[in-house]
């Protein structure tokens, strides 16, 4: 698979996050907290892989669905031989479903994971010999000269692809602002297709951040496991139980931490106290309503063209115009 003429990879050398500081900054608050993004290492992958498999966990399946029942319906409503670009591809199995029908030009996997986006780039295009594909490693919240060079070079109408609901896992203000980043990365007259959760009753939301199989757990406790691991910390997981709920006032799911006594945990050369019950919050995970939604892209100057969701109105795949 090495020498494949459709397949090119740029790394724009993304700027690492500084987790240390962020960590030491999250667990000194009076509500601790750490960043979710913190989560994805290896294993924390894994786990997640793991999550979207189960029955409780709806939102994946549900996305997928849409896109393989509407696949069409969506690409009639998008230029053909454009330029595709994902952003978060992870192992670009989403896309796999609306290739055949957007019919590309190019395929741009922009992904902080080097070896990841490599990788599955190599073998979307091996199964796409049809496409360009080609693999960034970057970390597209940050408005990287090597990648916005990259995207002005390319000339094909621009589609912007940003499914998972990964826009729930942050602030509506700041999904506001990354819209804007996203759409000023494209271009005018780009498109983008944002995949979102919605709302829906409490206990499947709820039942879907608790699987029976125990996944989300370990995903959660995986955070303490890699903060002990990359930054010389001592937490003992076995202190901590796994606790998510939906926060209705604010329509998202939290997860958090909760410590089961008082204890201590070291943290570089920080001493952190932790009491019984206390928790360290990890993850939002906001859920929107159709209107709710439309309105966080209306004020980052968006307008939705339309919206394909499943039956059950559990999930919306909006295609959005500047
Ligand atoms: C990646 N993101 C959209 C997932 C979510 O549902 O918020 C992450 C996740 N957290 C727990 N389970 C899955």
């Amino acid at each position: 698979m090495e020498n494949l003429d459709n397949f090119s990879f740029l790394d724009a050398k993304p700027i690492k996050n500084s987790f240390a500081e962020q960590i030491i900054e999250g667990l000194k608050k009076k509500n601790k907290s750490l960043p979710s993004s913190l989560f994805y290492d290896k294993k924390g992958i894994d786990f997640f892989n793991k999550i979207t498999s189960t029955e409780a966990y709806y939102p994946t399946k549900t996305e997928i669905n849409i896109y393989q029942n509407q696949s069409k319906l969506i690409s009639n409503k998008l230029d053909r031989n454009s330029a595709l670009v994902e952003f978060g591809p992870g192992d670009m199995s989403k896309i796999r479903y609306l290739l055949k029908d957007i019919k590309p030009k190019k395929y741009i996997g922009i992904d902080i994971s080097k070896e990841e986006v490599k990788n599955e780039g190599k073998k979307l295009a091996s199964e796409f010999p049809w496409v360009d594909v080609i693999s960034v490693c970057d970390n597209f919240y940050n408005e990287n000269k090597i990648t916005v060079d990259l995207l002005n070079s390319i000339k094909e109408p621009k589609i912007g692809f940003f499914p998972g609901s990964t826009i729930g896992n942050i602030e509506p203000g700041d999904a506001k602002a990354l819209l804007i980043k996203l759409k000023k990365l494209l271009g005018l007259n780009s498109k983008m297709i944002v995949g979102v959760d919605l709302l829906k009753s409490q206990k499947i939301i709820e039942n879907a951040y608790n699987d029976p199989e125990k996944y989300t757990e370990q995903f959660n406790l995986n955070i303490l496991n890699r903060i002990n691991n990359d930054f010389d910390a001592n937490f003992n997981t076995e202190m901590f139980e796994h606790f998510a709920y939906f926060n209705d006032q604010r329509n998202r799911v939290e997860m958090h931490l909760r410590s089961k006594q008082d204890h201590n945990v070291l943290v570089s050369d920080l001493e952190i106290e932790f009491k019984k019950g206390e928790t360290i919050h990890t993850e939002n995970s906001y859920k929107y309503s159709v209107d709710k939604f439309i309105s966080v892209c209306n004020s980052a100057d968006l307008d939705c063209n339309r919206i394909f969701k499943d039956v059950k109105n559990w999930f919306g795949v909006f295609l959005l115009e500047s």
